[in-house]
């Protein structure tokens, strides 16, 4: 049932419109569009958090839930790393530079990154679902002095799946930070490690003191992950992940996203393994 809270339906779900100032080829259906929302006021309101959400709109072809991928603290535009899969996001890969999309937001409760200073990172990414966290990493990076150490691990099917290849080197260079990548199947120009993520996580095995782990993927992925990490002694308060689920409006209005008692649209979509433990039993 949808929530009965009161909603002014008039003004939360009008997109304010945005223009694409830059498109980047990721992966052949992989793609990111660096937006910049027209009116200065939207601009300035629109303050998201790390691993929060948007709605964007094409005319003619509807909406879609996007995970913002670029870090609060990049302030001159927003990123959203959109992979082709039907009627909407066919839509957007049409679009270039200059052109209009409709968006609103920010949704969503996002990653806790306050509660986490201090800590160290282990962010796990498989294909896509490097979108939503690399907003954390970036912005971890971005204040640095206030996060320990940092390991990204990061899997793709093959090569070309590879997202956000342009930012390997910079990451890499991160102080106290290192970047593991992987693919299912290599190829000739690979020279990198071959195998699913989870696997190059137990090779590393990271610690589980004084760290939390992050991690967005497939489903098939994520639950491998998740025994890995219990197998090196996580705990699920110590593991996020962000869901993905049918979304409509984004605002606790059409009840379309609820899990158990809670909506991924407001509650989530990131949720830690304890809290999905209570809505859900054990994962
Ligand atoms: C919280 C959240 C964050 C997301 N972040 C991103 C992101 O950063 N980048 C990105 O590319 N996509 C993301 N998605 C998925 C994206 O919303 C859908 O792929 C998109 O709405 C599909 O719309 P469409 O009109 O192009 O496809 P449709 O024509 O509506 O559907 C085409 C196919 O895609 C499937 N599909 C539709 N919605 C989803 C969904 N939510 N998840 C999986 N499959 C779906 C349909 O079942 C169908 O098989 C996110 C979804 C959620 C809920
Ligand atoms: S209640 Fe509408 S998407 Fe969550």
């Amino acid at each position: 049932m949808a929530s009965t809270e009161t909603i002014n339906t008039t003004s939360v779900l009008v997109p304010t419109t945005a223009t694409i100032l830059e498109v980047l080829d990721e992966t052949p259906d992989v793609k990111t569009f660096r937006v910049q929302i027209d009116d200065e006021q939207a601009r300035e309101n629109f303050k998201q958090k790390p691993g929060q959400v948007a709605e964007l709109s094409v005319f003619g072809a509807g909406e879609s839930v996007i995970s913002i991928t670029s870090s609060p603290t990049q302030t001159d535009y927003l990123e959203f790393s959109i992979k082709r899969v039907g009627v909407v996001t066919d839509a957007i890969h049409t679009l270039t530079s200059g052109d209009k999309i409709g968006i609103r937001g920010p949704y969503g409760n996002g990653f806790p990154v306050e509660n986490w200073k201090g800590k160290n990172l282990i962010i796990i990414g498989g294909g896509i679902g490097l979108a939503p966290v690399r907003s954390v990493l970036n912005y971890a990076i971005d204040n640095r002095s206030d996060y320990g150490h940092i390991a990204l691990f990061y899997g793709a099917r093959t090569p070309q799946d590879l997202v956000f290849k342009w930012e390997y080197e910079r990451w890499s260079q991160v102080e106290d930070a290192e970047v593991h990548l992987t693919v299912d199947c290599g190829d000739d120009t690979w020279k990198d490690n071959v195998g699913v993520v989870g696997a190059i996580v137990k090779q590393v095995n990271p610690s589980p003191e004084n760290a939390i782990a992050l991690t967005c993927g497939p489903p098939i992925m994520i639950k491998f992950v998740l025994q890995d990490l219990f197998g090196m002694n996580f705990t699920p308060e110590q593991i996020y992940t962000t869901l993905e689920g049918k979304m409509q409006c984004c605002v606790g209005l059409c009840g379309r996203c609820n899990i158990g008692s809670k909506y991924i649209c407001k509650d989530g979509p990131v949720f830690s393994l304890a809290e999905l433990n209570k809505i859900h039993g054990d994962f």
